[in-house]
């Protein structure tokens, strides 16, 4: 998360590998007779995740951030791609090693106190995950839960205490307890601040860049909030209807964004902007459904530089040299501007 260690090569090998993962929900058409549709809520992302680094995933309310999540931790498999956690591919692991693999992968949501059984203790709730998947004795668990609770700056008399009487920062530290209970590698963050105050979220941010440096894990942080993403972020992947659309260190991103859609949500973010001097581009138009993506770059309807070419041609991602990746006809013509 340091400035330092964006510099540094990156030494470490891969902990997490997305190949085009893909993944689809087949609904009902509407009306009585409706037709059977596809709603393509991911469609083909492909990255890395490396321990001690975030990956921040950013895009409009339902471009798939979560359905990539679910998938990320095992809450649902993909339709199609690849996934390879801790050396190990999805596809081809056995039930004993997916067990293990989702060990290794855990999941912190936007709303704690959903997430949190109302009627269970503190200590209770981040036994659990150890009670299920370890042969430790209770004394064992319990000082387990104490450390893990020090660590994540819980007071310990908290142990007996029940969810509804924390503040949801509280709540918040107590979720990331228990995802950190089994020793995970990865934590997918889906919107772990944005239901706090301003204040509160950087003690929770801050926490967060703490445990990342002590455990080396690895984040994929998911956020709408540009100015959290630029506070935390080593990489950010941008995200449109499914797709990622731009995906760059995070300097580059934001100092120099390539894609028109990551310039637009830049530009409707001043606080994310650094030298604040770029235009205001509106976008035009609704974002569409993916229940009906249109033909070729899904972003042209909105776009100010589409052409014939991206009415019909999905654009891949593209390597664009010093800057990072971008799915974009007009940056690969180099008619951006
Ligand atoms: N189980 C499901 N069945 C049908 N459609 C689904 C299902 N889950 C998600 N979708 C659709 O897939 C798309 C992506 O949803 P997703 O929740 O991943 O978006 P998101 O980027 O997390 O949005 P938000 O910022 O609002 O949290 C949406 O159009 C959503 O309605
Ligand atoms: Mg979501």
């Amino acid at each position: 998360m340091s400035d330092a260690v964006l510099e540094a090569p990156v030494l470490e090998a891969p902990v997490l590998e997305a190949g085009e993962l893909t993944r689809h929900y087949q609904v009902r058409g509407q009306g009585l007779f409706g037709k059977p549709a596809t709603v393509h809520a991911l469609d083909g992302a492909s990255f890395t995740l490396t321990p001690g680094r975030t990956l921040a995933v950013v895009g409009e309310s339902g471009c798939g951030k979560s359905t990539l999540a679910r998938l990320l931790t095992m809450i649902e498999p993909p339709t199609s791609g690849r996934l390879v956690i801790d050396g190990l591919d999805l596809t081809k692991a056995g039930k004993a090693e997916r067990a293990a693999l989702r060990r290794t992968v855990q999941i912190v949501f936007q709303d704690p106190y959903g997430s949190l059984n109302p009627r269970q203790r503190v200590g209770d709730i981040l036994a659990e995950p150890l009670k299920i998947n370890t042969d430790l004795t209770a004394d064992q668990r319990r000082q387990r839960v104490v450390e893990i609770m020090d660590q994540v700056g819980l007071r310990r008399e908290f142990f007996d205490r029940y969810p509804h009487m924390f503040s949801g920062g509280q709540r918040q530290r107590i979720a990331i307890a228990r995802a950190l209970m089994l020793d995970p590698r990865i934590l997918v963050l889906d919107e772990p601040v944005s239901a706090l105050d301003v204040s509160i979220q950087a003690q929770v941010l801050n926490l967060l860049a703490d445990l990342q440096e002590r455990l080396q894990l690895a984040y994929l942080f998911i956020s709408h909030d540009l100015s959290v993403v630029r506070h935390i972020a080593d990489e950010v992947m941008v995200m449109y209807l499914g797709r990622p659309v731009e995906h760059a260190p995070r300097d580059a991103l934001f100092g120099n964004p390539r894609h028109p859609y990551t310039r637009a949500l830049l530009s409707a973010t001043p606080s994310a902007d650094p030298d604040q001097r770029r235009q205001r581009i509106r976008l035009s138009g609704e974002l569409p459904s993916p229940l009906n993506p249109p033909p070729g770059c899904p972003f042209h309807p909105r776009c100010p530089l589409a052409n014939e070419r991206c009415h019909q041609e999905i654009p891949a991602a593209l390597d664009v040299p010093g800057h990072g990746l971008a799915a974009c006809h007009a940056v690969e013509e180099g008619r951006d501007g």
